[in-house]
């Protein structure tokens, strides 16, 4: 049974990929900062047949977060696949590259980009006990470089992935042996989405999952999107 760790697993994207993973018969740590929330996740999965556990980490702190990790490391013994999928959007002060406030893409760049980093070096004994250790990083088409269309919205979050990417290709240098790629979900109906997107919560998980057990070990480095490698 492989072991999995999915941040911001109380809502959205986050909860669907853990209900995924617990389906083909992980075992799911529901991380998440919002202990109700998390608890009533994990709860869910375990009434449903499946194997879930949950862990309290706000990854915007170090300290949550190096207590989830000891936490985590009495209640099992290896990690196989870490999903750092919470994230924030600032929408009502991230609107124009030049008017965003040092303290909104430092509060930003905190979450969406230092968490998951912050996430992998306080995880990386556990992961390393696995025979095929993988980590994905929840990024966006926001924060695609090359990004044909729809440039300018929410910038600071859309760096703030750009950044996000630049570690998942640092970390797969890094760390030869592990499975490091960005995933992009599309544009998903969830809060952060809103009503009008065009993916459900099913389609945003499907690549991630994809990655998380079925996509080959030595796919690493990537960007990919429905399965697919994009362009970073
Ligand atoms: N929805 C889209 O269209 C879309 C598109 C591209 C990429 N993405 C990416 O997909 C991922 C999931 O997004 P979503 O749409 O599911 O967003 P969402 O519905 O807003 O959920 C975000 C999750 O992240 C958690 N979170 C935020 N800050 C956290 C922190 N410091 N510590 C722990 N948990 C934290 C939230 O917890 P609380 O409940 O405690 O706030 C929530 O569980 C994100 O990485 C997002 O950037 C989404």
């Amino acid at each position: 049974m492989k072991t999995v760790l999915v941040t911001g697993a109380n809502r959205g994207i986050g909860r669907e990929v853990a209900a995924q993973l617990a389906g083909r018969g992980c075992h799911v740590f529901i991380g998440a900062r919002n202990v109700a929330g998390g608890r009533e996740a994990a709860d869910a999965i375990v009434q449903g047949g499946g194997k879930a556990t949950f862990l309290e980490i706000d990854i915007a702190s170090e300290a949550s977060v190096e207590k989830a990790a000891r936490e985590f490391d009495k209640l099992t013994d290896r990690l196989d696949v870490l999903v750092n999928n919470a994230a924030i959007m600032m929408l009502g002060s991230d609107h124009r590259i030049f008017l965003i406030t040092d303290e909104v893409l430092r509060t930003t760049f905190e979450t969406n980009a230092i968490g998951p980093l912050r996430m992998v070096r306080a995880f990386l004994p556990m992961l390393s006990d696995s025979p095929e250790p993988r980590i994905i990083n929840v990024s966006s088409g926001g924060g695609q470089l090359q990004r044909p269309t729809r440039k300018g919205w929410s910038p600071g979050y859309c760096v703030s992935k750009t950044a996000l990417n630049g570690i998942t290709v640092q970390l797969a240098h890094a760390l030869p042996s592990f499975a490091v790629n960005s995933a992009s979900p599309g544009w998903v109906k969830t809060r952060m989405g809103g009503p009008m997107a065009e993916r459900t919560v099913q389609e945003g998980a499907d690549t991630i999952v994809w990655l998380a057990l079925d996509a080959p070990q030595s796919l690493t480095g990537k960007f990919v999107k429905d399965r697919q490698e994009i362009p970073w």
